[in-house]
């Protein structure tokens, strides 16, 4: 029996939490392969303090609505979108199902991705029973002579275009897919879960391509850069192209509800909001720098002792070919440094979040050498 009868006094039940989950490895263990990272401690003070807000009762917590209003301008504004509306989400996989449902709701009933797109993607195509079209890849990154192709034959439908592939680290040619989907009638949502906060600002903050008529939508998620679990973030070009995931909500007093959910985490928007105030475009920038310069740094190092590489990162996520994914993780693991696979290809990555140091690193390049150098 798991429900006991009579309850039970708090120190006990705290006792036991801490007793089952002590051998729970924290992110600055180790942790390299996750796509989660360590929040802010700021920001986490910030999320206890409206753990109890619902974000869909904006009758009773209108200034959330505000403060979520503004934070997605912010996002909007990382990707280089000023006139953007959206939504803060749960995380990417919501962000990624919502931005298929508008396109859907828009007429595109078709979703063109390569292998290497998050899963979330299929999940989406597959709840929303759109047709999946799966896009060939030229060195891991959407063909668009073969997107064109494949267009002419099968007609329009939404792109999904990666800023970041989780598996390899690789950008899709944005401009050029958009380009191939405005000439097929189409339209573009970017997948920017992590790589939205790592390649515009990089690139002296040129947006990835809003500029273009044919992308509408594109998500980025706060929780891979900092903030608390769990916060994504849907970016759309208009208000008018959100307005789907607008839902009538009869016994609310404001009678709607936006997104797919129905209560939703305000604690997720204000934290979100304010880890974006602190650290501003510099802040954002520096961060970026830092943990590309880390990708960079374990990939020479590793390329230079020989060892396998699948392709140069875009993002800070480094992939190391390797038939033995199994061994290699569970050795690692052994030695406290958690890894995870590529997915896509056979082989193990590494990601650099914001919690990993160099003192990392320097384990996870010594013991990948010695399991996997030539
Ligand atoms: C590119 C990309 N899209 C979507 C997601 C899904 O995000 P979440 O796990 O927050 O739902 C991830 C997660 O790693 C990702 O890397």
């Amino acid at each position: 029996m798991v429900l006991p009868n009579e309850g039970s006094d708090w120190v006990g039940i705290l006792r036991e939490i801490l007793e089952r989950t002590s051998s729970m490895p924290r992110h600055e263990d180790g942790i390299l392969g996750s796509m989660t990272t360590a929040p802010e401690p700021e920001a986490t003070a910030v999320f206890r303090r409206f753990i109890h807000v619902n974000a869909n009762d904006p009758w009773l917590y209108p200034a959330v609505s505000e403060l979520e209003k503004e934070a997605v301008a912010m996002l909007g504004e990382v990707l280089g979108c000023s006139g953007c509306s959206g939504m803060i989400t749960s995380g990417g996989t919501e962000a990624n199902i919502a931005a298929l449902y508008l396109a859907r709701e828009a007429g595109y009933g078709r979703v063109y991705a390569t292998a290497a797109a998050h899963d979330s993607v299929r999940k989406a195509a597959k709840l929303l029973r759109m047709e999946y079209v799966e896009v060939p890849m030229k060195d891991y990154r959407i063909d668009p002579e073969a997107l064109d192709k494949l267009m002419g034959e099968k007609g329009e439908g939404v792109v999904v275009a990666t800023m970041g592939t989780t598996g390899v680290g690789t950008v899709d040619p944005i401009e050029a897919v958009a380009e191939v989907a405005a000439k097929n009638g189409s339209v573009v949502h970017v997948d920017a879960a992590y790589g939205g906060f790592i390649v515009p600002p990089l690139k002296g903050w040129e947006g990835l391509g809003f500029g273009n008529d044919a992308v509408v939508s594109a998500t980025i998620d706060p929780h891979k850069f900092g903030a608390p679990i769990p916060a994504g973030g849907l970016v759309v070009k208009s208000r008018e192209w959100l307005s789907p995931l607008i839902f009538e909500a009869k016994y609310m007093p404001s009678g709607e509800q936006l997104g797919l959910l129905g209560t939703r985490p305000g604690a997720s928007i204000v934290a979100t909001w304010a880890l974006l105030k602190k650290l501003g475009r510099s802040g954002i920038a520096e961060r970026a720098a830092r943990l590309m310069g880390m990708a960079r740094w374990v990939y020479s190092r590793l390329s230079a002792a020989g060892v396998a590489l699948v392709a140069e990162p875009e993002v800070p996520i480094v992939c190391v070919k390797t038939r033995r994914e199994s061994v290699v993780i569970d050795a690692l693991r052994g030695l406290g440094l958690y890894l995870y696979r590529c997915g896509v290809v056979k082989g193990v990555r590494a990601v650099m979040m914001p919690h990993v140091t160099y003192s990392h690193l320097t384990r996870l390049v010594n013991a990948l050498t010695a399991f996997l150098a030539p």
